[in-house]
């Protein structure tokens, strides 16, 4: 296998990344809201974002083996009433214990495939958590182990400045269907968003999409729609529109803190899909250059790349999907194959490990890890186990009922375009 440090030194990358991923998450519960160190850093928290609750030193203070140990006699005592859900993105001390592993479309089916279970433990963000209590059944319990595990992308739109957006747009373009019966404007929300914004899309007859499904969904949304508002990742919905024969000028951005947008009631009304002015801190990251250094480094190497990088990224790689594709390319790639992947390092390293007979590597190999994903470290995995040993349920994601049925017609219409 080539190790990373030999793939660093070939594309004369340097080992540098941010000085507080030395430090165990813990650090970060007292200190002030923030995503924490790495990639997303510098982005703002909403102020009401959840918090974690210091750990007991029982928890901070055990060696990484004792943790490990506890986890799986925690797991044990619980048996077929627990389900642990493991995002892509996590640690592999979290990823040994997940009975299900996948990108966020896969495990938000799994959720709602489980009705025995009475505690999901979904290792992954806020928003995946949200969306398996909404696909679940009442009486189960979904759990997220660490509460400041947000994604700054999804924080980047809330209801407040999409109510507004969504008055402003309807004000320039209408609210009563056009001659054909199409919608004037179709709301598209990603996964990657709360559940008042999947609600948001339920009762205005919009559809939530993944990586995974992003062209089936604005396929269907229009069907039934002149124009699509598509949040919060402007990069999908671009990479998307773009594949599907829109141009540019029919993508007006969306910023919610510029005066009306930040475009003209005009080039709002002319628009196919209007993009809300979100990313994801760490597919932002990857660039043009790294993928010529790649390129240049391993001639014949095959780029690909997820569907949040940039334009000019995705326009310059050999294919783009979704981490479930990502996944599945690596598996077929023959042996001897390089294959420069533009995704979260966690990720790509245990692609890397799992296929040594192929040379994966990141685009950026000193990319910091999703900060927020990272928040889930096995002290806290080993807490949220053993208080549901001791009967107590720690860490309860509640989507009310209001929200969680409008959030749900939204969710459906997506199961049932790509299933
Ligand atoms: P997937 O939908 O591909 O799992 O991606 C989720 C995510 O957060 C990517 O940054
Ligand atoms: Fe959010 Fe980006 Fe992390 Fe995915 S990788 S959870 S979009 S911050």
């Amino acid at each position: 296998m080539t190790s990373v440090d030999a793939i660093i030194e070939r594309l004369g990358a340097t080992r540098t990344c941010d000085a507080g991923l030395t430090k165990d998450p813990w650090a970060f519960d007292t200190t002030k809201p923030s995503y924490g160190p790495g990639a997303s850093a510098l982005d703002l928290i909403p102020r009401n974002a959840p918090r974690q609750q210091p750990l007991g030193k029982e928890y901070t203070e055990a060696s990484d083996e004792e943790l490990q140990e506890r986890i799986i006699d925690a797991k044990h005592e619980l048996g077929s009433k627990l389900l642990i859900l493991g995002h892509f993105y996590q640690r592999d001390e979290i990823i040994v214990h997940a009975d299900y592993v996948g990108d966020s479309f896969q495990l938000s089916k799994n959720a709602a495939t489980r009705p025995e279970a009475d505690n999901i433990v979904f290792c992954g963000v806020h928003f995946m958590a949200e969306t398996a209590d909404i696909l679940s059944t009442p009486r189960q319990n979904v759990i997220l182990p660490n509460m400041s595990a947000g994604c700054s992308m999804a924080d980047m739109a809330n209801i407040d400045q999409v109510t507004d957006c969504w008055e402003q747009l309807t004000d320039i373009c209408g609210n009563t269907p056009d001659t054909d019966g199409k919608q004037q404007i179709i709301p598209v929300t990603y996964m990657n968003s709360s559940a008042a914004l999947k609600a948001f899309c339920g009762r205005n007859g919009g559809i939530v999409c993944t990586s995974s499904n992003a062209r089936a969904v604005l396929e269907w949304a229009f069907e039934r729609g002149k124009r699509v508002l598509f949040f919060p990742d402007q990069h999908l919905g671009r990479n998307t529109a773009l594949a599907m024969g829109m141009s540019l000028d029919q993508m007006p951005l969306w910023d919610p803190f510029k005066a009306n947008g930040g475009a003209t009631p005009e080039q709002y009304a002319n628009a196919k899909m209007i993009l809300w002015k979100g990313f994801c801190s760490v597919h932002q990251r990857f660039t043009v250059e790294q993928i010529e250094r790649a390129r240049k480094a391993y001639p014949g190497v095959k780029v690909i790349v997820h569907p949040e990088c940039s334009m000019d990224v995705v326009n310059a790689a050999d294919g783009t999907g979704s981490t479930a594709y990502i996944v599945k390319e690596i598996e077929n790639a023959p042996a001897g194959s390089a294959i420069a992947v533009g995704t979260e390092i966690n990720l790509v390293n245990r692609l890397a490990a799992q296929h040594p007979d192929k040379t994966v590597f990141c685009l950026d190999p000193v990319v910091c890890p999703c900060s927020t994903m990272y928040r889930i470290h096995p002290a806290y995995l080993a807490w949220a186990l053993e208080n549901l040993v001791d009967g107590k349920v720690v860490n309860k994601i509640v989507v009310d009922p209001q929200t969680a049925s409008e959030a749900k017609i939204a969710l459906d219409r997506m199961l049932r375009v790509h299933p």
